[in-house]
């Protein structure tokens, strides 16, 4: 079997609350989905790498893409939601995937993913009959918290992670999940609402998703510590 990845970029990214989108905004000297897109180029295994843009994407056709090489292919089809995007890129893609293909899909706004870790998961999940997705270990002690701030409890963090991307799925099983679940924020929770029990590989750290400013300068210095 074949696999391809998704990448969801069609998100606007308000949290971090610059005027661009956020899977654009600069880090080490390009715009962060590059070094995302990079990274997946650079996976052996990996045939195709779709990204899901929004219809009126205002900065893709603003750079050059082309070191990329073949493998990157732009879609035009992101949804209101992460979810959305993700099934519309599924139904895009479908024509050009066998029955047992798999698809990795895996955010932009994770930018320090590592080749080799993309290996690694393709490699522990091979012969999975479900798939699975890349995941830490929680570090910090959580709360749950009631409406007002004050805290109601303290969870215990044995046996919690935290899911990272990519999540890799067969295309068929995964597009049928996303149609059925409703409200969803990774893959994994459609095949889980779908009763099935996706597998944990555990990650790494640097895999963070930029969400707040703070993040970027993380990311920035995971990106140029590899590049040395
Ligand atoms: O906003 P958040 O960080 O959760 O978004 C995760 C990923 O999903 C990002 O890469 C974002 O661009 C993408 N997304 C999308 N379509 C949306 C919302 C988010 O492709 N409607």
């Amino acid at each position: 079997s074949r696999h391809v990845a998704l990448v969801p970029a069609a998100g606007s990214g308000s949290r971090i609350g610059a005027p661009l989108p956020k899977q654009y905004l600069p880090l080490a000297g390009r715009p962060m989905i590059a070094h995302t897109l990079a990274a997946l180029c650079a996976v052996e295994a990996i045939e195709k790498v779709f990204v899901v843009l929004s219809v009126d994407d205002p900065e893709w056709g603003r750079h050059d893409w082309s070191w990329l090489g073949p493998k990157l292919v732009p879609l035009f089809c992101g949804g209101a939601t992460r979810a959305a995007s993700v099934l519309g890129g599924l139904r895009a893609i479908a024509g050009e995937l066998g029955q047992g293909d798999w698809v990795l899909v895996h955010d932009a706004a994770r930018p320090c993913i590592a080749p080799w870790e993309v290996q690694r998961l393709i490699g522990e999940l091979e012969d999975d009959e479900v798939g699975g997705l890349l995941a830490l270990p929680v570090a910090d002690t959580l709360k749950r918290a009631d409406g007002h701030g004050r805290v109601l409890e303290t969870v215990a963090r044995e046996r919690l992670w935290q899911a990272q991307t990519p999540q890799m799925f067969r295309h068929v099983m995964l597009r049928r999940a996303l149609e059925d679940a409703a409200e969803v924020t990774d893959e994994a929770g459609a095949i889980e609402a779908a009763g099935l029990h996706p597998k944990l590989v555990q990650g790494d750290a640097s895999n963070l998703k930029v969400t707040w400013p703070v993040d970027l300068y993380l990311a920035e210095r995971i990106l140029e510590g590899r590049l040395e």
